[in-house]
């Protein structure tokens, strides 16, 4: 037996438990989802293994001054190798669902799928089915993210999200997996985050393929949200008893001071953080009443009908909710004539290691906006979680941050649940420590706390926590 499995096993009185009180798994009902979210990129390693194609992050995070710690995700969590025990690992600590991605490049490793003569790399469909069939084994529940921003290589370098291509790319893509574990998988996720992809990696170019072009923001976006509709579509053709949803990423915006502008400024910021992807999907077009550059999209990018192809039917909307911000008018940043004050700058005591501001409010406020749209018909908290400096004390993590954060954020989850709001889970962000894009390996997010060099897994208290929280025995009556 692994010794971290040993860990977890082992009766541990010291640790923080769960006052029932505040969060009980009771209270949250029998059908609520619990689980963790994963990425394949940040876990799985084994990059040049079994036909795996380059992806635009091994070439962005293999350039130099591209990820702060200069590290990759080469090895990363082992996952590729280590998933039997990290899955069993998973299982005692009570989570019944598992989110995980699949590495596009690994099942297409050209990108190209057959309907557009690429080739389908078995080796890389036998893993996430020894994967899948490990979960179910287990009894837990994959879900599949379709997208977590690790495109091809092979498609950049054919243009990548600003090419109108890559629609029908993706969807041959979606068509591999959907016939491939549709089957097993029911739960499908489009797309992670959809405004990170674009807007860092086209317009930022903090993260891959680290393209730092105007001209590339509006087809990326645009093709990004036609790529959200038309995967959808294919999952539905393909398993029609699937639920099929998309995440995004979200947060509330509050203007610095009541002065007109900056209320107008927190207007903007709100439409690009939180309105750009959703909207469409909806049937209800870019948020351009707010950001008039997006009618650059239906001026230059878009073809008759897209404004219909953009909609999707999304049986629920995931949300990943990090950060509550605060901006203030300015002349400086053009289009969106706003910035950012910082948490530190207004005072916040309680910051994450990223620098985010801890605010459980925020999670309540954000379920409570998507709420208002009609249409949506679930709400899933997709991913919720927090980087606090870790250090491992005789074999120990203790981490009583982690834990209060999850408790007081479960706590606006269980509010806006008891005032009717359709939210129905908690993924937790995230299982393993792992490589945090380009801020490397330092930050950690892990329920279970991660030795790179050994690849040694701790239990944190958090995931104790957690163990405890979901391995009560309940009684439904
Ligand atoms: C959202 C992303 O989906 C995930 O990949 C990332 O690690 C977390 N945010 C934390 O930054």
């Amino acid at each position: 037996m692994p010794d971290h499995f040993r860990d977890v096993l082992t009766t541990q009185p010291h640790l923080p438990a769960a006052d029932p009180a505040l969060v009980s798994r009771a209270a949250f009902g029998p059908d609520f989802v619990w689980g963790t979210a994963t990425a394949a990129y940040q876990i799985e390693g084994a990059v040049d293994r079994d036909g795996r194609g380059p992806s635009i992050w091994d070439t962005f995070s293999h350039q130099r001054g591209k990820i702060k710690t200069g590290e990759h995700g080469d090895i990363a969590c082992e996952f590729y190798d280590r998933y039997e025990d990290d899955l069993r690992l998973h299982k005692a600590l009570g989570f019944p669902h598992f989110r995980f991605s699949i590495a596009w490049s690994r099942i297409l490793p050209d990108g190209l799928g057959p309907q557009h003569g690429g080739r389908v790399n078995e080796a890389g469909l036998a893993f996430y089915d020894r994967l899948i069939d490990h979960c179910l084994s287990l009894g837990m529940t994959p879900w599949i993210t379709l997208y977590h921003w690790d495109l091809p290589q092979a498609l950049e370098n054919l243009g990548g999200w600003p090419n109108r291509k890559i629609v029908d790319w993706f969807a041959d893509y979606v068509d591999v997996c959907t016939k491939t574990f549709g089957p097993k998988v029911k739960h499908w996720i489009i797309l992670n985050e959809p405004l990170a992809s674009s807007v860092l990696g086209y317009f930022t170019g903090t993260h891959a393929p680290g393209r730092r072009s105007l001209r590339a923001l509006l087809p990326s976006i645009h093709h990004t949200a036609l790529a959200q509709a038309e995967g959808g579509r294919v999952v539905r053709r393909n398993v029609p008893d699937a639920h099929v949803g998309t995440t995004f990423s979200c947060s509330p915006v509050d203007p610095y001071t009541d002065a007109t502008r900056d209320r107008a400024a927190a207007k903007r910021v709100d439409a690009l953080l939180n309105r750009l992807f959703i909207e469409p999907a909806l049937g209800m077009g870019y948020p351009t009443d707010e950001l008039s550059f997006l009618n650059g999209i239906f001026k230059k990018h878009a073809q008759p009908g897209d404004l219909e192809k953009l909609a999707f039917d999304f049986d629920f909307i995931g949300l990943q909710h990090y950060f509550r911000v605060v901006v203030e008018h300015t002349y400086f940043v053009p289009y969106i004539w706003s910035k950012d004050i910082s948490p530190l700058s207004r005072g916040v005591q309680t910051i994450t290691e990223m620098g985010w501001e801890v605010n459980p409010d925020s999670l309540y406020r954000v379920i409570q906006r998507f709420s208002q749209y009609d249409g949506i018909r679930k709400l899933y908290i997709t991913e919720s979680g927090a980087a606090f400096y870790d250090t491992v004390q005789q074999g120990h993590v203790h981490d009583p941050q982690r834990i209060s954060y999850h408790q007081d954020y479960l706590q606006s989850v269980l509010r806006a649940k008891n005032d009717g709001f359709a939210v129905d889970g908690y993924f937790v962000w995230t299982f393993l420590d792992n490589f945090e894009w380009a801020e490397g390996y330092r930050p950690r997010f892990g329920l279970v706390y991660v030795d790179f060099r050994t690849q040694q897994r701790i239990v944190k208290d958090s995931g104790h926590w957690f163990q405890q929280l979901l391995t009560d025995p309940v009684d439904w009556s």
